[in-house]
Parts: C-alpha cells; sequence; structure tokens
C-alpha cells in the first residue's frame, strides 16, 4: 500500500526521532523577530541563533516539519503556481538539524538511507548535485554512499551556496534530485533544461559553516552544522507515483472538494490547482495572525485570496465558496498542525468577509477586463487600465496579469507602477494643499525635544509662519505657527496628541493650542497676545495637567495591547490608535465583537497590571536588538534604525515615542467605555483612564442610585426590582386583555338588540367609533357566533378612513357573499375589497358615506334572501 501524505511526514520525523534528533513543532509563518523576513521560508529559520551560537538548547539535534509561505517576499513561486507541477505558495519543509553535533558525512548518510531504505526509492532513479568546489561531499557521495561519478554534478552557482538571506548563517550544499524519467520533458540540473519537471529537487543538504556579514565577508560559524530541507509535497509524489504534486493524495482530497464547491467536473483544471494550493497558504497564514489588509503582509494575503476567488469565478462559482474548504483543508492536515483546527472558526470568518467584499466588485471588473482584453491591440494591457482595476474593482495587479496570462497578454507594471506614483503624489498634494511654506523647509529646521523629562524650557523661534506663508512677524490677536529650535511640547506622533500651553516671548504670549510636526521641526499653533520676531526667545510651558492625562492613556494603550493579545489570541496586532487628554480609541484586528467577558477579562487584567506598579523604562536601541528582545511593532511602519523601547515590567514591552507615566501605578483605573467594529475584521475600543475614569464610575453609581431612589429600593436590590415591575405589568397586561375582551362581549350582546330581521334571517348593521381594524374580526366571529343564522355589517370612521368588516353565517353564504358585500358597500366610501364568502373586509377614504353606504345594506340583503 502506497504512503500517504500524513504518514510520510510521521515516518521522516520518527525516522530522525530513533537517530538522536528533538522534534520540534513547526514555528509560524510570520518570523517572529526577523524584519528582514516577510513570511517563514525555510525550515531553519527557527533555529538562526542556534547555528549562530547565540543561542543554546539541551539538544543539538533537532528535526520538524516546518510551514513554508513563498510568496511576495524574496522567494516568490506566487506567479508559477498552476503553471508548473511543483511549485505552491505554502509548501512543508521536512528537516533534521545538527547545531555543531554531525556533518557533511552523516548528513548525507542519514539522506540516503532515509530515501533507499526507510521510503524504498531506486537508486539509480537519484542524482546528486554539490558546490563547484566541494571535493569533500563529492568524495563521500561517491567512495562512501557509491553514487557513480557521472550521477555527481557540480555546480558553481548559487543553487548550491544556500543563505538564509543577505546576511546570516549559510555553507555550501548538495542537492538530491528524482528522475521522474523520460516521458517527462526536463533535463539534469546544470543543463539548460533544468527548469522542466523531469528532474526535481527534493532534498537539499545545507553544510552550514558562515555567518555571512553585512560587508559580505564570510565569519566562520562556532560550529560547522547542517540544515536540510525535504519538499514534503514532492517526495509524496514520487512514493505515490505520480509526476506532480497536485496529484497526491492532499491535493486530490482539496481539489475534488474545491470541485464540488464551484461545480467543476475536470479535475485537471489549472484553476483547481491554484485554488488547492491558496486554501493552503492562505488559511495558514490566518491561523499565524495575518489579516487581509493593505500594506504588507495583510496584502500578500489579500492578493493570494483574491486570486483564488478569481480562479473559483472562472470555473463558475455561484455562491461565496472559498472559506468552506477550510473544512477539507483541516481533515488533511489539522492532526500534524493542531493549530489549524483550533482556529479554524477564525480562519473561516475571515475567509469569508473578505471574499464577500471582493465578489462585490469583481463580476464587474472582470467584464471590464475581458472587454479591454478583446479589443487590445498589441499584447500588453495598459498600466492605467491595471491600475483602474486596482483602484475600483480591488483587482492586485498580479491578478490582473494572471488573467492576462491566461489569454496570452502581459501587463504594462511600469505603467501601472507610474499610475501608482501618480496616485501618491495627489494625495499627498491634497494633504498639503495651501501650504506654501513646506518646499521652504530645510535642514536647518530642526527641533530638538526635551520634553520627554521637562514640562518646560527656553528656546528661540527659528520660523513663524502667518496665512501659510514664511514671516518675520506677528501681530497681536493674530493667529499662526511658530517653530522653534527647542521645545518641550509633544508634537503630535503614534497617536498621541500634540501638546497645548504656552510660550512667553518677552512681554507677549503666545498661547498653543496643538503641535504637530513639520519635516524635522516642532511646530506650534495658536494665537499671539502681543507681537511676536522671528530670532525672539521663547519660554515654554506645556499644560502640565492636560500633558498628565494624555500620558496615563497612552501607557494604558500599551497595557491594553498587551491584555488583548493575551485574552484574545496573538492574531491581534493594532491597527492606530488615538491618545489625547479626554480618552484613548485603540483599533485592532480581530474578527468578530467582544463579549462581555471578554470586555470584563481585558479591563481586569489592565488594571492588575496598574495596581502591580510597573517601573516605567525606556531605552534605544538598534531596531534588530529591539525585535530581538520581543517589542511588538507595527508591521509596515517605518522605524529610524534607533528606536526608543518603552517597558512596563514583564507586561508590556513595545517601540513607541510617546510620553508616558513612571509607574503603571499612575493610571489609577482604566475603564473601557465602548467596543465597537470599524471596518472587517479591525474592532475599536475606547477607554478612560485616571480622573476620567473615576468620574465616569461616580457618574455610574450616581445613576444607579437615582434608578434606586424611583424605584424604591437599594442599588444592590435593583435587578431583583425591576424584575418585579416586569412581573407586575405582564399581569396588568393580562388583566387588561382580559377586560377588553369582556367589554366587547358586552357590547356585542346589546348590540345584538339593533338587529332587524329580513326574510326571516338577521341582520346587524352597526356604525362604530375609535375600534381599531385589527379588533373587528374578533367582533364580528363573537357577533356571529351569538347571532345565530345572520348577516353582520360593522363600518368604523376615522379621520380620512373608513373599515368595513362583513360577516355571513355559514348557511347563509349560498345566498350571500360577504365579499361582494363588503366590495359593494366599498365602492361606496371610495374603497375596494374582497376575502371569503362568510368573512371580508374592506377599506376606504370617504367617512362621510359611511352612514348612507351602511343604510343600503338591507336594499341589498332583501334581494338575495
Ligand atoms: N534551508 C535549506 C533550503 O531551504 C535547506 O533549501
Amino acid at each position: 500500500m502506497t504512503l500517504s501524505t500524513a504518514q510520510i511526514r510521521q515516518k521522516f520525523i520518527d525516522y530522525f526521532k530513533r537517530h538522536g534528533h528533538q522534534p520540534v513543532a513547526s514555528s509560524s509563518l510570520v518570523p517572529a523577530d526577523d524584519p528582514t523576513l516577510l513570511f517563514t521560508n525555510a525550515g531553519m529559520n527557527q533555529f538562526k541563533d542556534l547555528f549562530l551560537g547565540a543561542e543554546k538548547r539541551s539538544y543539538t539535534r533537532a528535526t520538524s516539519s516546518q510551514r513554508c509561505v513563498r510568496a511576495g517576499g524574496k522567494h516568490n513561486d506566487l506567479e508559477n503556481v498552476g503553471y508548473t507541477a511543483r511549485h505552491h505558495t505554502f509548501f512543508e519543509m521536512m528537516g533534521n538539524f545538527s547545531f555543531g553535533d554531525y556533518f557533511k558525512h552523516q548528513a548525507i548518510e542519514f539522506a540516503w538511507n532515509f530515501l533507499t531504505q526507510e521510503l524504498g526509492l531506486a537508486k539509480e532513479k537519484l542524482l546528486v548535485t554539490v558546490f563547484s568546489d566541494d571535493d569533500e561531499a563529492f568524495d563521500i557521495w561517491e567512495n562512501h554512499i557509491g553514487v557513480p561519478k557521472e550521477k555527481i554534478i557540480r555546480i558553481s552557482t548559487s543553487d548550491n551556496f544556500w543563505s538564509m538571506g543577505d546576511t546570516g548563517p549559510c555553507g555550501p550544499c548538495s542537492e538530491i534530485f528524482y528522475d521522474h524519467g523520460d516521458h517527462i520533458w526536463g533535463g539534469p540540473p546544470g543543463t539548460a533544461e533544468e527548469d522542466g519537471d523531469r528532474f526535481i529537487e527534493i532534498w537539499n543538504l545545507v553544510f552550514m559553516q558562515y555567518n555571512k556579514q553585512e560587508d559580505g565577508t564570510m565569519a566562520p560559524l562556532p560550529k560547522p552544522s547542517i540544515d536540510t530541507g525535504m519538499g514534503l509535497e514532492r517526495i509524496s509524489a514520487i512514493i505515490q507515483n505520480v509526476h506532480s504534486n497536485y496529484e497526491i493524495d492532499l491535493f486530490q482530497n482539496l481539489i475534488k472538494a474545491s470541485a464540488q464547491l464551484v461545480g467543476a467536473s475536470d479535475l485537471d483544471n489549472k484553476s483547481l490547482r491554484v485554488i488547492a494550493d491558496h486554501i493552503r497558504s492562505c488559511s495558514f497564514l490566518i491561523c499565524d495572525g495575518v489579516m487581509p489588509g493593505n500594506e504588507g503582509r495583510g496584502y500578500v494575503l489579500r492578493r493570494i485570496i483574491r486570486r483564488a476567488v478569481r480562479h473559483g469565478y472562472k470555473l463558475g462559482a455561484k455562491d461565496i465558496f472559498f472559506y468552506k474548504l477550510v473544512d477539507a483543508l483541516t481533515s488533511e492536515m489539522g492532526e500534524a498542525y493542531p493549530e489549524l483546527a483550533d482556529q479554524k472558526p477564525v480562519i473561516e470568518k475571515v475567509l469569508r468577509v473578505e471574499e464577500e467584499q471582493f465578489s462585490k466588485t469583481l463580476a464587474r471588473g472582470m467584464t471590464m477586463l475581458n472587454d479591454v482584453l478583446r479589443d487590445l491591440e498589441g499584447n500588453e494591457v495598459p498600466g492605467e487600465i491595471v491600475f483602474k482595476l486596482y483602484d475600483t474593482y480591488g483587482f492586485p495587479a498580479d491578478l490582473t496579469a494572471d488573467v492576462a496570462r491566461e489569454q496570452d497578454y502581459t501587463i504594462d507594471e511600469a505603467g501601472f507602477e507610474a499610475s501608482m506614483q501618480q496616485q501618491r503624489k495627489r494625495a499627498q498634494q491634497a494633504s498639503n494643499f495651501g501650504a506654501n511654506y513646506n518646499s521652504q523647509l530645510t535642514t536647518e529646521h530642526v527641533t530638538e525635544f526635551t520634553g520627554y523629562t521637562d514640562e518646560q524650557g527656553e528656546g528661540r523661534i527659528l520660523e513663524i509662519i502667518r496665512e501659510n506663508e514664511f514671516s518675520d512677524s506677528l501681530n497681536s490677536g493674530e493667529e499662526g505657527v511658530l517653530l522653534l529650535d527647542n521645545t518641550p511640547f509633544y508634537a503630535e506622533a503614534g497617536g498621541q496628541t500634540g501638546d497645548k500651553g504656552v510660550l512667553k516671548i518677552g512681554d507677549s504670549e503666545f498661547v498653543v493650542s496643538d503641535t504637530k510636526k513639520m519635516g524635522n521641526a516642532f511646530a506650534h499653533y495658536g494665537k499671539a497676545n502681543g507681537p511676536v520676531s522671528k530670532g525672539d526667545k521663547a519660554e515654554a510651558s506645556i499644560d502640565a495637567s492636560n500633558r498628565a492625562a494624555i500620558k496615563k492613556n497612552h501607557s494604558a494603550t500599551h497595557l491594553l495591547h498587551a491584555a488583548l493579545r493575551e485574552v484574545l489570541g496573538d492574531h491581534v496586532t493594532q491597527k492606530g490608535s488615538l491618545v489625547d487628554a479626554e480618552r484613548m480609541r485603540f483599533d485592532f484586528s480581530h474578527f468578530e465583537a467582544l463579549t462581555g467577558h471578554q470586555v470584563t477579562q481585558i479591563e481586569k487584567r489592565v488594571n492588575e497590571e496598574i495596581r502591580a506598579n510597573h517601573t516605567l523604562t525606556t531605552e534605544l536601541m538598534e531596531l534588530d536588538e529591539a525585535k530581538a528582545s520581543g517589542a511588538m511593532a507595527l508591521f509596515g511602519e517605518k522605524y529610524d534604525e534607533k528606536v526608543r523601547v518603552v517597558k512596563m515590567g514583564p507586561f508590556s514591552i513595545e517601540l513607541c515615542g510617546g510620553t508616558h507615566v513612571k509607574q503603571t501605578g499612575e493610571i489609577g483605573l482604566f475603564k473601557i467605555v465602548s467596543e465597537s467594529g470599524i471596518a472587517s475584521g479591525v474592532r475599536r475600543l475606547e477607554a478612560i483612564t485616571g480622573e476620567a475614569a473615576v468620574s465616569y464610575v461616580q457618574q455610574q453609581q450616581q445613576l444607579l442610585s437615582e434608578i434606586g431612589s424611583l424605584l424604591k429600593s437599594d442599588v444592590s436590590g435593583i435587578s431583583n426590582r425591576i424584575g418585579q415591575i416586569q412581573a407586575h405589568q405582564k399581569e396588568l397586561e393580562k388583566a387588561l386583555a382580559a377586560a377588553k375582551q369582556k367589554l366587547a362581549s358586552q357590547q356585542g350582546a346589546d348590540m345584538l338588540g339593533q338587529a332587524v330581521e329580513i326574510n326571516g334571517v338577521k341582520v346587524l348593521v352597526s356604525k362604530l367609533d375609535g375600534v381599531e381594524a385589527k379588533a373587528l374580526r374578533g367582533m364580528v366571529d363573537d357577533l356571529k357566533n351569538r347571532i345565530g343564522e345572520g348577516v353582520v355589517v360593522l363600518g368604523v370612521s376615522g379621520e380620512n378612513k373608513v373599515n368595513l368588516i362583513a360577516g355571513v353565517t355559514k348557511g347563509l353564504t349560498a345566498n350571500v357573499k360577504a365579499g361582494e358585500l363588503v366590495n359593494f358597500l366599498a365602492k361606496q366610501v371610495g374603497g375596494k375589497g374582497g376575502g371569503r364568502p362568510d368573512m371580508a373586509q374592506a377599506g376606504g377614504d370617504q367617512p362621510e358615506n359611511l352612514g348612507t353606504a351602511l343604510d343600503s345594506v338591507n336594499a341589498w340583503l332583501s334581494d338575495k334572501l
């Protein structure tokens, strides 16, 4: 029986475990501390520090099955997916690692034995490469393993010298290839046909020996080490006797599930392959906390989702389908990656929302693109069309390229980029509209900020801006902007609002209402009381109580951020924030509304950390160093090389340039006041701290006391008391309904007295006031029951409106139809009506004619009875 992909994965881990390797779980697709890496792209990523000797663990041999994504970053296979038998956005890399333990000899032996003995591959199907001058590896393959010389190929290119990135651990490598047979196009490595699907690289053995430095030099590693990577999907294809990764059990199951969802029947369809590939990368990326967005990792994810959705559309999918594949994926991979199964509901929700959103514009965008392609002269889709599709219909450029490629067209990437640039420029111009001074700012316009420690300071006026122009002075009573060389005023940044306060300038005063950055200078916005001139000295004092409130709110956002991740999970990342003296607003990625319990829990955790009274520390660090220490940074945000790291005990560590309390205890109290959703996958919390939080709680308390006194209850008894009142009200409502019923039936009895007899049949015609239309039916039923055999007609007049109802008892309906009767009457009051023979209703708009209409009943009836 052939092995399943899951069994091969397990066999690999078991084999290396038997040979003294520690099985290590796959790390996240989002590299923990490596800003140089977009996504985890190899098994060795998580062991980087072990190779460098910067970290020690209790084991020196490890093995793993690592989830990898190669899309959007330096290693990008997105464009090849669906076009070759072996490329994926997501794949699994099986690896064995030695950290200064065994080296070349044993690494080669392990790999060869696993392939030929454990998996039983035919030796003659295998060939290997070595780095051109690696005689040692050549010798091991030839003389120790016994591979014929002609099947050991020396390669001099970077293909056989593997490095993780521009810097870091690296070394020569030796790759093992499998020959799928001459019925498949392709040539051995090193030949012009090497890109075909015949000779497939299945395992790369890297002999880690160096640490590549920034300047390109190679420092030796503390100890030679081993890093290997075997593509699980590729080896499964061989074991399962197929020539494409997409034909292995795992992919076939995903392809079948996709086909069923979109209603496709040809399982070899390229689009099904793309969808099956993409559901893996998308699900695992979301599982690891990436959310679809417009930049960085989030945009790569969005692009892959949209591509998959477009392929579903192409196959004729009638409905949102992509998220439904998570089920099949979890069946295939949930056991090996329990985190996938755990996160299934989140993944489904995120994918569903994203697909729903895109499907609103997909069809229209496709119509436009197809129209363009139909009429296109030449073979390139113009950049402005690609841009329009992007801007109006949300088509990522690579999606447009994918559609174009299917019809043998390409896209004008440079033209698209140019349109993008123009748009950025327009946006920038719009935001600087009217600011003539911007172009005049020079490198001389630099402000030193002293406000981390000081609330007062002395500076000099570098520049005055008056009515959007540089000016030498400002008159008393005029508004303007002052740039100082030195200031304790914080300029709005990182969500924290700018400071307010006063600048004393000689005998004049400049009242600062806001501070913002202008290039490298701090701009103080305000109004002059007394004349002010360029070059004047300014004694600056910030509004200290305003700043104190801001600090509390800002420090609390850090605690909140950490608490959110603790309570909701690591997928929470900051999407935006606003901190001023009154409150804070914090936007973050999360897929659904927070429950009351979660909000309480988050609030509780923040308050615990406030009471822990952590001393806040700030430190300037290199960006890499900061990230390595676990500091939370915003992805896509541009940071300087030196960053400021703000720490609050072990609980929170973030990159931040804002102003903060000295001890968390100063925050006093943290209170969440609202929770809402602001975009798909983004929630917003608003909260208050310190004095404001105390007043808020007091006001709530006051409100409760007032309610209590209205209810004549103490606060703790309010719920009970409301319960009692509600129960009492229900009883009253019941009693009222019964009384109404009774009254109606009494009225009915009184009305019966008015009935006349026509040809032996009782006829009751009555005009009522103030009875609601809905009550009429019940009344007529009741009257019919009491009357014996007869006809009941009731009319109600209201303002500009008439309601009519007629009831006929069963025995008479052969002669008298209620529908006809009511219609006869309705015509006289400007209306129309109808219904069953025994009961019919109508309306009209001429109440003034109701009397005459009712008077005509008897005559109408005498003809029929
Ligand atoms: N790190 C090596 C690779 O990715 C094994 O090929």
